[in-house]
């Protein structure tokens, strides 16, 4: 029987981690693969020293880039690759690499850094920012998760106060899609397949994620909105991937985001698909089941 790891983060105490790893024990179990949780830090990252008991692989449901690098550096097949667990985790990083491949996405400046105590504010560097993304437009941290870091600034004074208070943060301005207000869809793609998707909905907020209020709903994708999604976890390297679609000009999907490490519980529920399942296939088929 194979064994696996299931990474996740033990000092977030809100239950939905441990949930979001135990739905993939579920679908570990059913494909007879002995699957251990293990929170980050039950793994002793002695440098020096080799791992003695190491599992088949490892599916990695945490930001701990540095475990996920360590853990690879064992031998041991993780998923994501650390990679592009580390490239989705920066917004900035996966805009770049988005806009390369030619995924289409709201217009995207990466903010300049600067550092904290400082101004460029005299530079006129902003005026520059707002000619190409008049406001309102969304500011967005490069790190950030359930819209936490999503900021919808409507003026001037916004703006300015924003800039100052990210002095030393990295982040990215973009373009508003007011067509997608309160409004988004997320797209499960696993081994470049669509495996599940649901629609967000917002009617206080102008995020859709489900963590500020939003309620999810069955929606059946256009098939360029399949096509978009599956480009955009390609131009990453992704073999799972959680990506987020806005509703552009003429409902035309542009990607807003992509997440390494996408939650399943909600699409769990919307849908009652478990992307673990899809997941652990794609494992199997790619590193070999158990030879019985
Ligand atoms: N450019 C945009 N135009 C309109 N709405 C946007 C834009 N960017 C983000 N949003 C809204 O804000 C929400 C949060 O943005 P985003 O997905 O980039 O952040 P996040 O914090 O990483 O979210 P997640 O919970 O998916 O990790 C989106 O689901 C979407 O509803
Ligand atoms: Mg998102």
């Amino acid at each position: 029987m194979q064994t696996c790891w299931i990474v996740y983060n033990g000092s977030l105490t809100h239950d939905k981690f441990i949930d979001q790893a135990l739905l993939l024990k579920e679908a570990a179990d059913r494909h007879d693969i002995h699957a251990i949780l293990v929170k980050n830090y039950e793994v002793l990252m002695n440098v020096q020293q080799r791992l003695h008991a190491k599992p088949d692989f490892v599916v990695f449901l945490d930001k701990d880039i540095l475990l996920a690098q360590y853990l690879k550096n064992e031998g041991i097949p993780v998923f994501n690759d650390p990679n592009v667990i580390e490239i989705c985790d920066n917004k900035a990083r996966q805009y770049m690499m988005l806009a390369n491949a030619g995924v289409p996405m709201p217009i995207t400046i990466v903010a300049p850094k600067v550092y904290p105590g400082f101004s460029i504010q005299e530079s006129g560097y902003f005026e520059q920012v707002l000619q190409v993304i008049p406001l309102p437009m969304i500011i967005k941290e490069a790190h950030g998760s359930f819209g936490m870091k999503v900021y919808l600034i409507e003026t001037r004074e916004q703006f300015f106060a924003k800039i100052e208070e990210l002095a030393g943060i990295e982040y990215v301005f973009q373009q508003f899609i007011a067509n997608s207000r309160g409004r988004d869809i997320r797209v499960n793609v696993v081994g470049g397949q669509v495996v599940a998707c649901m629609f967000r909905e917002s009617q206080t907020d102008f995020r859709a994620n489900i963590t500020n209020g939003g309620s999810a709903s069955p929606i059946i994708l256009t098939s360029r909105q399949m096509e978009v999604a599956i480009q955009a976890a390609e131009a990453l390297g992704a073999e799972f991937a959680g990506v987020d679609l806005l509703f552009g000009d003429n409902e035309e999907p542009l990607v807003c985001e992509v997440n390494g490490v996408a939650h399943i519980r909600n699409i769990f529920n919307v849908t009652g698909i478990n992307v673990g399942d899809a997941m652990i296939e794609y494992i199997q088929s790619k590193i070999g089941a158990a030879v019985v």
